[in-house]
């Protein structure tokens, strides 16, 4: 990936000044699809925008950055829950001696104000597939001896903090004898990864079968670009496990769900110990728990094929998790006699012909009532459920109004998988956007998306996942 950044590097690694400082972003081993998403849209949040001066290798957990500043920098990581930490780049090299090049490359000037004698600092090392020991790391920190530190070592609570960081790339059965890469820099924050066990499922006042686990809500209403005073809904919200995590980054919240049990907190838990759902169950209960229940406007009963809302852009974000149909019914509400109605004129006004609600029209709803009711520039995120052996990206619905920004992919087995779909208005809905674009791809959309269900419960899967077992034998 090739960015704008005017930084080039220099022979052996020196990088060569210009307007754009190099960070380093430290990132997590995990969720990798899910991270150059996320990282944009929070640069693009912050007011900046991707930029490497690098071809960045997506799978790996070093990024070299070109941001316009430190508080760009710290935006960032106030957000990320897929990056670990940033660093000011100071150093960066393929070889130990190359680091050393770099490093000495690096404008005095810049690095002055972080090595004064009446400042404390500590030298941490990181290196990435490989275990070093103690005597390998005071080595490493020794050769560093050339740089002008004249401050003083303090290892529990230092000023500052400079790392070297060394990459042994991302075999485990094949580790080098010499890092493939090394970094140095000055520590500047870290990112939000501390959210992912402090808002843990496991320990949630109410959660139900589909609650969404924590680091992918959080994933979510970044790509999502949610901010502070934000309105964000959630058409299927369940027990409002997306809601929290958009009040976590300061988002006023909302959803529906057609379910009254799920609203109201009542009916059988999901614990494994617990029967019923206890008194105070329910989706305020969940945000008060986190000191977010300011944040919470209400969640209401009502079928999101049939969008309750005002002709009006009402919502910065729509966030969430349709029904599947694998551990919770895909329904929609509608009498016998509105079945036989609409039985009787055909699919044209899209009204329900059975109270079944199939995935193809979930889709087709949603990315209406998104066109419709965010505001411009406002995000849609949410799950895609694929059978990967039939997956192409031409199932991935579209509207005109909205653009996919981003679509990456979550295993469930070896061969289903869910979506996590980005879209952002780009244009004013009007009344004729509304179906006009999706007859086309409605036979598609029917065969990509209704077929799901079986396709997971059925012997199909069953057998594909024994040949696969058979074969690893
Ligand atoms: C995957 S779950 C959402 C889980 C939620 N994200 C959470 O954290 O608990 C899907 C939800 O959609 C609801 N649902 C199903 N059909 C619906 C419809 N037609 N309108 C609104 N909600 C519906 C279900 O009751 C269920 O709670």
């Amino acid at each position: 990936m090739r960015g704008g950044a005017e930084h080039s590097m220099g022979s052996g690694g020196a990088m060569a000044r210009g307007p754009l400082p190099c960070y380093l972003l430290l990132l997590a081993q995990e969720n990798l699809e899910f991270r150059l998403p996320e990282i944009k849209s929070l640069l693009s949040l912050c007011g900046g925008q991707f930029s490497s001066q690098q071809e960045i290798c997506i799978n790996s957990p070093f990024w070299i950055l070109n941001i316009p500043s430190e508080e760009m920098a710290r935006g960032l990581m106030k957000r990320t829950v897929c990056a670990k930490s940033i660093f000011e780049l100071w150093g960066h090299g393929k070889s130990a001696e190359e680091l050393y090049t770099s490093l000495k490359n690096y404008p005095m000037e810049k690095m002055v104000p972080y090595l004064q004698s009446n400042s404390t600092y500590k030298i941490h090392i990181h290196a990435f597939n490989k275990t070093l020991t103690q005597e390998e790391k005071i080595k490493r920190i020794d050769a560093l001896e050339f740089l002008p530190f004249e401050g003083k070592v303090n290892l529990k609570n230092p000023e500052h903090i400079f790392w070297i960081l060394e990459d042994y790339g991302m075999d485990p059965n094949n580790i080098p004898e010499e890092p493939l890469d090394l970094y140095f820099g000055r520590w500047i924050a870290d990112g939000q990864r501390e959210l992912i066990e402090s808002y843990s499922v496991k320990r949630r006042h109410f959660i139900g079968n589909t609650s969404m686990d924590a680091c992918l809500s959080f994933i979510m209403a970044n790509h999502g670009r949610v901010k502070a005073n934000d309105v964000v809904f959630d058409p299927f919200v369940g027990t409002g496990g997306l809601l929290i995590s958009s009040a976590r980054f300061g988002a006023y919240v909302c959803g529906t769900d057609i379910d009254y049990n799920t609203v109201h907190g009542l009916g059988k838990a999901s614990r494994k110990n617990q029967k019923w759902r206890g008194p105070d169950e329910n989706i305020r209960a969940n945000l008060r728990q986190y000191g977010l229940e300011k944040y919470y406007l209400d969640a209401l009963i009502s079928d999101a094929s049939k969008p309750i809302w005002r002709k009006e852009m009402l919502f910065d974000a729509i966030i969430t998790d349709p029904p599947y149909g694998i551990r919770e019914a895909t329904r929609r509400t509608g009498s016998q006699k509105e079945i036989l109605k609409a039985t009787e004129r055909g699919t044209e006004n899209h009204i329900s012909i059975s109270s079944n609600y199939h995935l193809s029209d979930i889709f087709f709803d949603l990315l209406n009532s998104a066109a419709e009711y965010l505001v411009m520039g406002g995000r849609l995120v949410y799950w895609l459920p694929v059978y990967k052996p039939e997956y192409t990206e031409e199932i991935i619905p579209r509207h005109p109004c909205l653009k996919l920004i981003s679509n990456c992919e979550q295993m469930l087995s070896s061969h289903t998988s869910r979506r996590l779909i980005t879209m952002e208005k780009v244009k004013e809905f009007e009344d004729n956007d509304q179906y006009s674009h999706l007859l086309d791809y409605q036979s598609l959309l029917y065969k990509g998306h209704n077929a799901f269900r079986e396709k997971y419960f059925s012997g199909v899967t069953k057998r594909i996942a024994k040949e696969e077992k058979d074969n690893q034998k």
